[in-house]
């Protein structure tokens, strides 16, 4: 069976002294429940130290929520895998749908990021999901299965073994209308049986798959009694560490 994998996806919030709150809190909430999950927290990128720090011998690992492909060099701005191996980081978050369609990321640049990401050692979330119209023009699936193809192009199934794929419906992202557990297990199912048709069954029955979209204490247990949904990519909720905890407990006891 699946160990269920809880995301905590920060965004552009908190500050350094609510970050660390924040980090201490989810440590002193969802550290009792270790063995039968596993948690990652992403804060914004100048407070990983900080919260870093903050999880101590904690078993809740720290994620970044975006990497740059290339490993060093004149890119403004931009922060490297190496760097985030540097200060403790263990997951990162790529092809987030904010950075697909406020930033511009495209599929090709996603694979880069992904390919670099484990080979560099780290694990990577890696995000997709439909527009809204997509959904209502019945292009779900193929929207779908061409992020996950293109995202995957060239990536072994040894690399793959790093990958935690979290689907994520754009208009259920920050909008309070979460993908019923239907519809989230229609898109797990079939990215999985992707995942078989392009590696082979053995793994794509490893691979985890999270939801993420207005994930919430009161909808988590029904979402992830779906056979395919392994966990969570949780936004808006992973502000607060009681919501945080609650969600948890509802992939802990599933
Ligand atoms: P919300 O949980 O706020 O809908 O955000 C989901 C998300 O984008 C996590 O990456």
């Amino acid at each position: 069976m699946r160990k269920p994998f809880i995301g905590g996806n920060w965004k552009m919030n908190t500050d350094s002294k609510s970050a660390v709150e924040l980090a201490k809190s989810v440590v002193q909430k969802c550290g009792p429940m270790p063995g039968k999950v596993d948690i990652c927290i992403c804060p914004p990128f100048v407070y990983l130290p900080a919260v870093k720090n903050a999880l101590g011998s904690s078993n809740i690992s720290l994620g970044a929520q975006d990497v740059y492909f290339e490993s060093k060099g004149a890119f403004t701005g931009e922060i490297s895998c190496q760097m985030l191996k540097d200060i403790g980081c263990k997951d990162v978050i790529i092809g987030h749908s904010e950075r697909r369609h406020v930033l511009g990321e495209t599929d090709e640049l996603i694979n880069k990021k992904l390919l670099a990401a484990i080979d560099a050692g780290l694990l990577p979330i890696f995000c997709v999901g439909e527009l809204l119209e997509q959904r209502k023009a019945g292009k779900t699936e193929q929207i779908v299965k061409e992020q996950v193809q293109k995202g995957l192009k060239g990536i072994t199934v040894e690399k793959a073994k790093a990958v935690t794929i979290a689907y994520e419906p754009v208009w259920a992202i920050g909008t309070g209308i979460n993908a019923s557990p239907q519809q989230a297990q229609e898109v797990h199912l079939m990215i999985r049986q992707l995942i078989a048709a392009m590696y082979n069954k053995d793994f794509a029955g490893q691979i985890r798959i999270q939801y993420g979209g207005s994930v919430k204490p009161d909808n988590a247990a029904e979402l992830i009694a779906q056979a395919d949904v392994d966990g969570f990519l949780v936004g808006g909720a992973s502000l607060k560490a009681d919501d945080f905890a609650a969600i948890v407990k509802a992939a802990a006891e599933r």
